[in-house]
């Protein structure tokens, strides 16, 4: 995100926050408990929204301009520790959080599988990853090949973010048990980023060791 994204983004997220997001948003959150990080924080739309079941919190954005902004909302909570860390790449021990939450991040990493071995690794066992992201439209449709063909312009000037990625079968095949998963029209969105998905990933108490069943 460049300088003017970062001053922009909530501005530009208004009308989508108003139209539910904002309620999708607290209805997730609400699922938080103990030990939480958040990937890819940005503006921090959500620390308003975070329940009292939360005992730490910790934010990582990459992003400077964003992380400007996020600071400054900061101000008045010197508990909420910032983090200046992509999520493939997190500087922090295995096993030291109980929930992981992303909104809108998956979109924009470099590399998603990474990122969910990331979280894999940082959530105690019996963690929960909340997730909220936009996703692709059913292959052979025209949506989605409108899509593919604006992907690589769309990348350039929205921060990386992809139109096509499916973050769903992904969190399977990383080890986390999905449920619930909605798949919805995303408020106030148009065509382009219409489709999400959101939910909690689970990781078990107990790993399955490969061979048992
Ligand atoms: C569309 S914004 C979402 C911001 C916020 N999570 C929200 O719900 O409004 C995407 C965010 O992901 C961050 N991001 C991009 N690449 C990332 C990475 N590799 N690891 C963590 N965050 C990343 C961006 O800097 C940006 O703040």
């Amino acid at each position: 995100m460049g300088w003017l994204m970062s001053r922009m983004y909530d501005r530009c997220l208004e009308g989508a926050e108003r139209a539910g997001l904002r309620e999708w948003r607290r209805a997730l959150l609400a699922r938080a408990r103990g030990e939480v990080l958040e990937l890819g924080a940005g503006t921090g739309g959500n620390l308003a929204l975070y329940p009292a079941s939360v005992t730490r919190l910790v934010f990582s954005e990459p992003d400077r301009h964003m992380r400007e902004v996020l600071r400054r909302k900061l101000a008045a909570r010197p508990d909420v520790q910032v983090l200046d860390a992509p999520a493939e790449a997190l500087p922090l021990p295995a096993q030291s959080f109980d929930t992981v939450v992303a909104t809108l991040v998956l979109c924009s990493v470099k590399d998603p599988e990474r990122v969910l071995s990331e979280i894999h690794r940082v959530l105690r066992p019996g963690g929960r990853f909340l997730f909220l992201e936009h996703i692709g439209a059913p292959a052979g449709t025209w949506t989605r090949r409108a899509q593919g063909a604006l992907e690589p312009v769309w990348k350039r000037i929205a921060g990386n973010c992809h139109l096509t990625r499916q973050p769903g079968p992904l969190l399977e095949a990383a080890g986390f048990r999905v449920s619930p998963c909605t798949e919805e029209r995303l408020p106030g969105s148009g065509t382009l980023t219409g489709r999400s998905i959101r939910g909690v990933a689970h990781l078990p108490l107990v790993e399955a060791r490969p061979g048992s069943s």
